[in-house]
């Protein structure tokens, strides 16, 4: 993993060529009968080690449809924008995308990415929320192959010496980070407050879990002139203001994040699931001291923003029969099963999460089950990139205390209106 994150970061377009012939070095009118020929897979770089000996096994079985693999950074932002850029550039370089589920209906309605047949695919033995991700206007438009939910993380240890339980509620939380993180010469609470998606993701949870929303009706109406909105918007402009969030928290994606809480330095932290196996393996200074529970939220339990990736297939891949095998190998029970126990990474085949060898080895599947099937997704807009761009903007300047939740809703409400109502 380690490994992968140096070759990823900060390079433009960095390609880790792991087997075989990239698809787009294939001569045209070359092994392509039925589209059938090798085939790139573009993936974000981060939280790829387990995939090195899946594709080794393809590619052992099918010497003539090999895949190549293709590392770009571990930004959700920056993998969008070069995917973006080489799909419009048409060049045909890609054929399989590992995409953000929040960016399938902008890829659809932009035609960059082709429709699939759904009886290829075992959707119903799937995770019922996921599969909604990959369809835009009716039709299946990628294959879910990673879901994800966001945890609170928090440290056991300390909460249980102070007599206390994990937090349910924002002002249990910021009671707690208040008091005990200091005595403990730890920080409170971090998320991810870098600008980019995964800000968007935190800022969109706190005003979810206060009952409120951006968007409503599938991005066409906004709705984020709220109380709740305001609310959501205090919950963290707050923690940072009185201090029991980390000013270092303004820089941290989620990786950042994992690292201040496995280090132990963190009382609480937002993160996604696959950070459970990390800071419980031998090099934690946090293992076998902490727990995961739901996002707490205003009046109770929150609502996590719904996180994964799905697999879609350009539409200007040479190769699409062979991609279809492809998306259907990765989603099979033995892909989805390591996808969990070598990935750390939640599959989105429904059986596994009452597997009782994997619920005792795995013990947050079953929070983990419960908080993907009630996390809010993001609307299928579109303009879901420029709306995140948006929200990002006007949540760093609400976290850097330079605009007030008031005057942050009523800018984001003008916004969003110029984007719905831009070309
Ligand atoms: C994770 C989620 C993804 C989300 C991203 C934000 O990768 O799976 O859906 O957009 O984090 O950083």
């Amino acid at each position: 993993m380690r490994w992968i994150r140096a070759v990823g970061r900060g390079v433009l377009v960095a390609a880790v060529v792991l087997a075989g012939h990239a698809g787009a070095a294939a001569p045209p009118g070359g092994p392509s009968a039925g589209g059938r020929g090798p085939l790139t897979f573009v993936t974000a770089g981060d939280l790829t080690h387990y995939l090195r000996p899946l594709l080794d096994d393809w590619n052992r079985e099918r010497p003539a449809e090999p895949v190549t693999l293709v590392e770009l950074p571990d930004s959700a932002d920056e993998t969008r924008a070069q995917m973006l850029s080489e799909l419009r550039s048409g060049g045909g370089r890609f054929d399989v995308l590992n995409i953000d589920v929040a960016w399938t209906s902008e890829f659809a309605a932009a035609g960059l990415i082709a429709p699939l047949a759904r009886d290829r695919f075992a959707l119903d033995a799937f995770l019922r929320p996921v599969v909604d991700t990959a369809t835009f206007e009716g039709r299946l438009y990628a294959v879910p192959y990673v879901t994800n939910a966001g945890l609170l993380y928090y440290r056991a240890d300390i909460l249980g010496a102070a007599g206390e339980k994990p937090p349910r509620t924002w002002s249990e939380l910021a009671r707690q980070a208040r008091t005990l993180a200091p005595r403990s010469g730890l920080d409170g609470y971090a998320g991810q407050f870098l600008p980019y998606e995964g800000l968007t993701v935190n800022l969109t949870e706190a005003i979810q879990s206060a009952g409120g929303t951006v968007l409503r009706d599938e991005g066409t109406r906004i709705a984020v002139d709220s109380d709740a909105a305001r609310a959501g918007f205090a919950f963290l402009a707050d923690g940072l203001r009185e201090g029991w969030i980390p000013q270092e928290a303004l820089r941290y994606k989620e990786e950042e994040s994992r690292a201040a809480f496995v280090e132990g330095r963190l009382l609480f932290l937002r993160n996604w699931p696959y950070v459970y196996t990390d800071a419980d393996g031998p090099g934690s200074k946090v293992a076998g001291r902490f727990g995961a529970v739901p996002l707490p939220g205003a009046h109770g339990p929150g609502t996590s923003v719904l996180g994964g990736s799905n697999l879609a297939v350009s539409a200007r891949s040479r190769h699409p029969a062979t991609a279809a095998d492809f998306l259907a190998y990765l989603t099979s029970e033995r892909v989805q099963r390591q996808v969990l126990t070598k990935g750390a990474l939640p599959p989105v085949l429904a059986s596994l999460y009452d597997d009782p060898g994997l619920v005792a080895s795995h013990p947050y599947l079953t929070i983990l089950r419960e908080s993907v099937l009630s996390a809010v997704p993001r609307p299928k807009s579109p303009r879901y990139g420029q709306v995140s761009l948006a929200v990002q903007a006007v949540g760093q300047d609400v976290l850097a205390l330079r605009e007030s939740p008031e005057e942050a809703v009523r800018r984001l409400t003008r916004e969003l209106g110029d984007i719905s109502g831009g070309g």
